[in-house]
């Protein structure tokens, strides 16, 4: 809706605007980095580029990336741009292995990650004096704080749950009554599971919208969700290094992939090969560059998550990403074919006899790499009929994937819940 009264008016810019703002922007940013941060300005030297090269926008693709690598190279704090008294707050992605991943952000970075945060609640259809149940970790992780301060920013009554207790969530939102959820899709299945254990019906309660990201999800899940709970489930797309939640949002009036606030943050998608920046409508990696970060201006962040850039439709002139289809570091290859689990995850869902509870297994045999898929039968199926319907699953991976997996269903709450991101892989490689 272009025309709702509410939209902040860069919402409403025409692309020449927007476009004149980003260059603007994205110079005083690289010059930023370049100025105060001793990683962009031996990258740029050793590249022979200079912030003044920055002449238009198309100019970007000749600097260097930056990776997760650099930012742990630089632990805990040498990636700012200012001094560290200046820092009010910092967040940390934990990551799998080694040092985590450390962020900083100014009393000016929080007020503008609080206004993403508040153009995204508002763009999935919450209001000023709407009640906003916050499911999202607290803590070092930016889902809960990030949520929180672009919830209150918009003028909603919060709730800081955050993540866990599953019992007390449902009791807090049939008490409280909230407009609007925000909390990853997988512990939103975990709470509906709850209510109906707790013998309430999930379509009843006071919920209008999910807000639900931090992990990939699928179409199908939105279709399960939105069923399941009565709601409308909107995507919400954001990562620690660039700011936190916030980066994309989609409509609910559209529901079509998520605007990327692009006065903020400059997208682009490569081959994640190459390097090389795809044209619009081509499927490579996310690279994302802050053009406003004070604390940790990030320039062209490989994300290492797969979509693709499409025209902009409910705020036209902001492009969109495609719902995230997968992370370069969850790409199985499964006797040399590449599958993601959401693929898995689209066919799990067209299966009603199954549960949405799923988990990869990766298993080695020989020099081949197996995939087991465990997956819960619903509680009214019976053990026969679910296999049966894992049986249909494997076929149709085969049809649609062109890989042979394997397929376990297992009893009701056989797979282990988690109250943020799943682990949708378990890896059982050695060496
Ligand atoms: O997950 C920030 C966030 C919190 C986003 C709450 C949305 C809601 P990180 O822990 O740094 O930050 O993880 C970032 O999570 O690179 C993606 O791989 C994945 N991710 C985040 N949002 C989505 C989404 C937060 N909507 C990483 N769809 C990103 C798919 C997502 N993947």
């Amino acid at each position: 809706m272009t025309d709702a009264p509410d939209l902040e008016p860069i919402e409403r810019a025409s692309i020449d605007e927007l476009r004149a703002l980003q260059l603007d922007r994205l110079r005083r940013s690289v010059r930023l980095a370049y100025d105060h941060v001793p990683h962009y300005r031996q990258a740029y030297d050793a590249a022979g580029l200079h912030p003044d090269d920055l002449r238009d926008l198309a100019d970007l693709a000749r600097f260097p990336f930056t990776t997760k690598a650099d930012l742990r190279d630089n632990y805990p704090f040498t990636m700012f741009a200012v001094p560290r008294e200046q820092v009010v707050r910092i967040h940390a992605s934990s990551g799998t292995t080694g040092r985590p991943t450390v962020v900083g952000y100014t009393r000016g970075d929080l007020d503008v990650w609080a206004t993403v945060v508040a153009r995204s609640i508002r763009a999935a259809g919450g209001r000023p004096g709407d009640i906003a149940h916050i499911a999202y970790g607290y803590g070092l992780f930016t889902g809960g704080l990030g949520a929180h301060g672009g919830a209150e920013k918009l003028g909603c009554t919060v709730v800081p749950v955050s993540g866990g207790m599953t019992e007390r969530q449902v009791q807090l939102i049939r008490d409280f009554r909230p407009d609007l959820i925000m909390v990853t899709p997988s512990y939103m299945l975990n709470i509906a599971d709850e209510m109906e254990r707790q013998g309430l019906d999930p379509r009843a309660s006071s919920l209008r919208v999910g807000l639900f990201g931090a992990e990939p999800w699928t179409n199908e899940l939105r279709a399960t969700l939105e069923e399941r709970l009565g709601l409308d489930a909107v995507d919400i797309y954001g990562l620690s290094e660039i700011i936190g939640p916030g980066v994309a949002q989609e409509c609910v009036e559209t529901k079509d992939g998520l605007h990327v606030w692009e006065d903020h943050f400059y997208p682009e998608v490569i081959d994640p090969l190459t390097g090389e920046v795809l044209p619009e409508g081509d499927e490579g990696e996310l690279v994302l560059t802050s053009l406003t970060k004070e604390a940790m201006p990030v320039i062209r962040y490989r994300t290492r998550d797969l979509t693709r850039l499409l025209p902009g439709t409910a705020r036209p002139s902001m492009r969109r990403i495609e719902k995230i289809t997968g992370r370069t570091d969850d790409l199985m290859i499964v006797r040399g074919v590449n599958v993601y689990p959401t693929q898995i995850e689209e066919i799990v869902l067209r299966t009603p006899e199954l549960t949405p509870h799923f988990q990869c297994h990766l298993e080695r045999a020989g020099n081949l790499d197996t995939l087991l898929v465990r997956i819960e039968r619903r509680a009214d199926v019976t053990p026969h009929a679910a296999t049966a319907a894992g049986e249909r699953v494997g076929q149709l991976v085969k049809r649609l994937v062109g890989v042979t997996i394997g397929v376990e269903v297992v009893d009701p709450e056989s797979i282990e819940r988690s109250v943020g991101k799943m682990r949708r892989i378990v890896d059982h490689r050695r060496g």
